[in-house]
Parts: C-alpha cells; structure tokens; sequence
C-alpha cells in the first residue's frame, strides 16, 4: 500500500474518489482537496487578533480550544512528524494531515515542508474564526469538503446583523450539523478506509432525527442542551436572545493541560461525565468459593455520537472492575492500571482497533487498511458487560463491587513512544461509576 501511496501524487485524490467505490460511508468529494492546495494567500484570511477587539468573549472561549490548538497540538505534533518519516515525506500523507489541522496552510501551500517553519501565524491557529465564518458552501461530508471563500464578507446564524467592520451574511449551513461534518468525518486517503466517522454516527442516530445538532450540544456553555444563552456576539452588538459559546470542548483533556488552559480542560472533564452511566445490575447470588457472575450496565447518555468517537483508533475508554472483602483486600479486578500505564490484559475496552495491510495491530492510522474491531457505544443505547469473580472460601464480607467508567484519549504506550524522554503522562478522567455491598 506504501509503494502505491509514494507513486501517487496529490491530483490523484480526484481519481481516488473514483476508484474507491466499495465503501459504505458518506461519498468522500476528495477532488475538492486537490483543487483547493495553493489556492489562496493565508494574507487572504483575516486573523484573529483582529476579530478579538469586538467578538472579546468569543474569542476568549475559541483560544485554548481544540481547533485552536488544532496544528500546535503535540500530540498532533508527534504524530504527524512520525507519519511523515514513516512514509518517506510522501506528499500525500503530508497533505492530507494539514488539511483539517491547519486548514489555511494547507490552501495556502505553506506546507510544505512538514515542520511548519514557513506557516503564517493565521496557519498555526488552526481552525480559527476567518476559516469557519468565510465558508460559502459544503462540497460534501468529510475530508475537509467545504468552499472557502476568504474576504468580507462573515456568515453565520444572524440575518439581521450589523458590523462596522465586515459585511455579515445568513449561512443555514453554519446552524446545522453538516457544517461540523465537513471536517469530522475522515477516510483514508488512498483506499478510502472510515477512520472517524462522528457525523454519520449522529446522522444514523436519535438526535439527528429529533434535529439537535452538533452545535447544541457543543456550542453550549455546559453539558446537555441549554439553549438558551442569551448574551452579546460583540462588545457594541445587540442583546441576542441566543449566543453559540465557542470552546467546543470533546474528551480531550490532555492537550488542554499541556498546553496551559485549565478551563478548556476542566470543560472537557464536565463533559465526557455527562456522557455516560453505569449500574452494576442486582447480583442473583454472591458466595465466597464459587464463581460469580457481576452484570454491569454501561448507557451512552449524553453523547450525540458513539461513545467514544473520532479518532477512536487512538482513544481508550475501559471498564474498571473491583470487588474487594470486609478487610479491604481484592480478590476481583479488571481493567486496573499496570505499572507502565497499560490496561489490564483481561479488560473491557470501548475503541476501534485498525490493521495495517500484514494484518497487524496498528496506530498508525495512514498505515490502515481495515479495522479489525469497533467496539463502542451507540448514541443512547446500553451494552451489558459480564465479568466471573471467582471469591477464595472463607473470604469475609461485606463485599463491595464497585465500576468505573475511565476514559483517556490515547494509551499511555503510545504517548510514550511517541514522547520518549520527556514523559508526558496523560490524565484519565472518570465518567460515571457505581458500587453496592453484598452481606
Ligand atoms: C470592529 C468590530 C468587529 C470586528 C473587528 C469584527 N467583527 Fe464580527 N461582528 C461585529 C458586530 C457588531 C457584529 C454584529 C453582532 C450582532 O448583530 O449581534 C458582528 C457579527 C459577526 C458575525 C455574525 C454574522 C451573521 O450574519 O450571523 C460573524 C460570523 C462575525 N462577526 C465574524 C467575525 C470575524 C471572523 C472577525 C475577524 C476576522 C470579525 N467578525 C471581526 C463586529 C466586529
Ligand atoms: C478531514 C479532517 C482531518 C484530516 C484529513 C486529518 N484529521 Fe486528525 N483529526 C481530525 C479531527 C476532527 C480530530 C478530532 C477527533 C477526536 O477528538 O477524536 C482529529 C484528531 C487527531 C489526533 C488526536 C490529537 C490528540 O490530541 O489526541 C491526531 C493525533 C490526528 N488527528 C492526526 C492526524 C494525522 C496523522 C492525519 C493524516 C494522516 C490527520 N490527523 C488527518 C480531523 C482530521
Ligand atoms: C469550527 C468553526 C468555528 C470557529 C473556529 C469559530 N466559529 Fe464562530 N460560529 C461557528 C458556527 C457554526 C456558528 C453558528 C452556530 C449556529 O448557529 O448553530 C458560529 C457563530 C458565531 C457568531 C454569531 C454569534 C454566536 O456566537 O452565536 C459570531 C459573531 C462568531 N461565530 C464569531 C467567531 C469568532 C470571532 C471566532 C474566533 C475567535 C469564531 N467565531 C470561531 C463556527 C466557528
Ligand atoms: C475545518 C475543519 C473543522 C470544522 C469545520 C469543524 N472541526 Fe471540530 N475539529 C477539527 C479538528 C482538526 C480537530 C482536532 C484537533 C486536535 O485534536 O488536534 C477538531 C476538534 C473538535 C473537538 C474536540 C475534540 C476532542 O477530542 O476534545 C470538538 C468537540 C469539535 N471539533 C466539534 C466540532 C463541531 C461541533 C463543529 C461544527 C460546529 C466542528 N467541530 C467543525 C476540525 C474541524
Ligand atoms: C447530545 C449531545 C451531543 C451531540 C448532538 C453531539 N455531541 Fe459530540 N460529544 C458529546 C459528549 C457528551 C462528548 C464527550 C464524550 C465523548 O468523548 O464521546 C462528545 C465528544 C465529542 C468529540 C470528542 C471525541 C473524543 O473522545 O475524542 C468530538 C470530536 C465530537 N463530540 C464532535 C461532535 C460532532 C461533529 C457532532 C455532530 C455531528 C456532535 N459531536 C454531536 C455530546 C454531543
């Protein structure tokens, strides 16, 4: 697959659409990336220490989030560096990380080269305010499927709006879902493989057909829907009934540690504790010397998605089970840490696994040519989990059970690899658990 990838060149992508006709998710309008390399000046696009002297709030809430932080991510960082050594600087692979992560590098042609050295400030702001608010139209979903139209004029949900300094436009696409599907939907490149599929998880699910949308839930100030906020979209605007807050905080509590915004991260922490339950159903029997059988109910509550989602080849959210006796000593665990930071060997693990063309096991997301398991939550559904505890005679109780929902967006293996010596130690954030205690 690698040989093929180093012989394409980037105007493939349009036959690429063509070709790779076999697949089950949305049509990828792949064409649409090569058309739009090198097409704009990244002078073109406004920066956002110009939007910050009126849209202040906004703009506050934007700076420390993920698509922000979208191309100084480190992790982002590492793995994207890897990915281009590991397929030899092929232009392909390079192109296509930027699209999304640095969206203005990309369509200005300021990558390459990889390491970002010849990136605007505009580029290194990921997906910033001018990049979201100058769409024109979608082309598609996923695979950065959109029309940038760069200049002055700034859509969004207003039809009445009026700034001293740009020329506004109502966009409907800005209100629903298909706009955030531009982006977060992604498939391979080359052979087209699904390798984050959160719209169309939202688009097969409850909340798409009850018409919430990615916006009220994201673009919210906190977990759930709670329209409304009324507020100011600019410091010298009217009092609007209704303000999308921009932090638009996912499961990544990491990046927002590493890179200093406490708020981004505490935000993020709210959320994925607002996303899941989890009950330890009512034990039938429990008896020292025998094996028992525990039930834990897991429901994906709150997430508009599966749980977990996006790029879940990475992501890891696991069940930890425990059942310990009156004097405090277990005799049952899993999914419990091992002392380099990996999981368990016996444990439930809610992610996706890829393989690379041997069939192996892979991270390597651009190495994928299928997936080998996706395991994971739908939106609003439950799955039931069984575990055997086997209790030694003569244990005294009471026993507690106890289960926790843990979550943590990459396996501390793999930050290692990637990180070496300067070891970065993820935070695990703990959704949702439950205990009860058995005489
Ligand atoms: C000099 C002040 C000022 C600057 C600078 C400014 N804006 Fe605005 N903007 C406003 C005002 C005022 C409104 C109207 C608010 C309202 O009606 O509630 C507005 C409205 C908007 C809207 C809503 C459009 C609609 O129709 O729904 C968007 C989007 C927007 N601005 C984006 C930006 C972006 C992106 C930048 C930076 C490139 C920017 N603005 C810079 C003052 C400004
Ligand atoms: C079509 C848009 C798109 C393209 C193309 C894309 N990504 Fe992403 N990437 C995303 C989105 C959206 C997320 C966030 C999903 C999530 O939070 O799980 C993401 C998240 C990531 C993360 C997780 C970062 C973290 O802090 O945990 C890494 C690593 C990553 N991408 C690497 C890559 C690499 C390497 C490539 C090229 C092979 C690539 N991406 C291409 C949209 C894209
Ligand atoms: C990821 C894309 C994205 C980015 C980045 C982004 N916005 Fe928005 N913004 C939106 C969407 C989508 C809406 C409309 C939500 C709706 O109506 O459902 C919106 C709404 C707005 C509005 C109307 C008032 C409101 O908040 O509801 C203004 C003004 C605005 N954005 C300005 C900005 C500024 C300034 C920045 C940068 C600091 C920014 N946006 C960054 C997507 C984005
Ligand atoms: C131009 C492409 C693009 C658009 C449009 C876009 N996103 Fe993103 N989004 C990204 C990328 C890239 C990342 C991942 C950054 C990273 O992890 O390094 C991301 C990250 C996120 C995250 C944080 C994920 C985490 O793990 O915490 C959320 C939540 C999110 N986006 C929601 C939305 C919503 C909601 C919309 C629509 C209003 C939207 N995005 C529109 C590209 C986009
Ligand atoms: C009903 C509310 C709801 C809706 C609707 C919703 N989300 Fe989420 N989303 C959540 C919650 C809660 C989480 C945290 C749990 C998790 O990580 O899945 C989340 C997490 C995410 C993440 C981070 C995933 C990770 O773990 O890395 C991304 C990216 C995201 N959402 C994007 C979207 C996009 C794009 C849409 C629309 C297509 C959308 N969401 C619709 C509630 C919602």
């Amino acid at each position: 697959m690698l040989k093929r990838i180093t012989v394409l060149v980037l105007a493939s992508f349009i036959t690429l659409s063509l070709t790779a006709c076999g697949t089950k998710e949305q049509p990828v309008k792949s064409s649409n990336l090569s058309a739009s390399f090198g097409l704009f000046k990244s002078e073109q696009f406004t920066p956002t220490d110009v939007c910050v002297t009126c849209h202040v709030e906004l703009h506050s809430q934007w700076s420390g989030s993920m698509h922000n932080n979208a191309f100084r991510d480190p992790v982002f960082q590492k793995v994207y560096q890897f990915a281009v050594e590991d397929t030899d600087g092929d232009r392909v692979v390079e192109d296509f990380c930027i699209v999304c992560h640095s969206p203005v590098g990309f369509m200005s042609g300021e990558i390459p080269p990889p390491d970002g050295s010849k990136l605007s400030e505009i580029a290194k702001n990921g997906v910033q305010c001018d990049l979201c608010h100058t769409v024109s139209a979608s082309t598609g979903i996923g695979n950065f499927a959109l029309k940038a139209s760069p200049g002055n004029t700034k859509r969004a949900q207003f039809k009445d709006a009026v700034s001293p300094y740009h020329e506004t436009e109502f966009s409907g696409l800005h209100t629903t879902a298909e706009f955030c599907g531009m982006c977060h939907n992604v498939n391979h490149p080359v052979n087209n493989l699904s390798l984050e599929k959160t719209y169309t998880e939202w688009k097969e699910g409850p909340y798409a057909k009850e018409g919430i949308q990615c916006q009220d839930c994201h673009m919210t100030p906190g977990p759930g829907v709670t329209k409304p906020n009324p507020g100011k979209a600019a410091i010298m605007g009217p009092d609007r009934p209704h303000i999308y807050t921009h932090s638009i905080v996912g499961g990544n509590v990491a990046v927002p540690t590493l890179l200093g915004s406490a708020e981004h991260a505490r935000l993020a922490e709210e959320r994925l504790k607002s996303a899941a339950t989890v009950e330890i159903l009512p034990l039938t029997k429990f008896k020292p010397g025998t094996e028992n059988t525990l039930q834990v109910k897991v429901t994906n509550k709150g997430a508009g998605h599966y749980l977990p989602t996006g790029l879940t080849e990475t992501r890891q959210m696991w069940l930890q089970i425990k059942v310990t006796d009156g004097t405090g000593k277990t005799h049952f665990s899993s999914g419990g840490l091992n002392k380099d930071g990996s999981i368990e060997k016996n444990s439930i693990v809610y992610n996706t696994v890829a393989a690379d063309e041997t069939g192996k096991a892979t991270h390597k997301v651009w190495r994928a040519e299928k997936i080998l398991s996706d395991y994971r939550i739908p939106p609003r559904q439950s799955v039931t989990e069984k575990y055997q505890a086997s209790i030694p005679n003569g244990a005294k109780g009471p026993f507690t059970v106890s289960a926790m929902l843990r979550y943590r967006s990459a396996p501390q293996g793999l930050i290692h690899e990637l990180f070496g010596e300067e070891e970065v130690q993820l935070p695990i954030t703990d959704m949702a658990g439950d205990s009860i205690v058995v005489k």
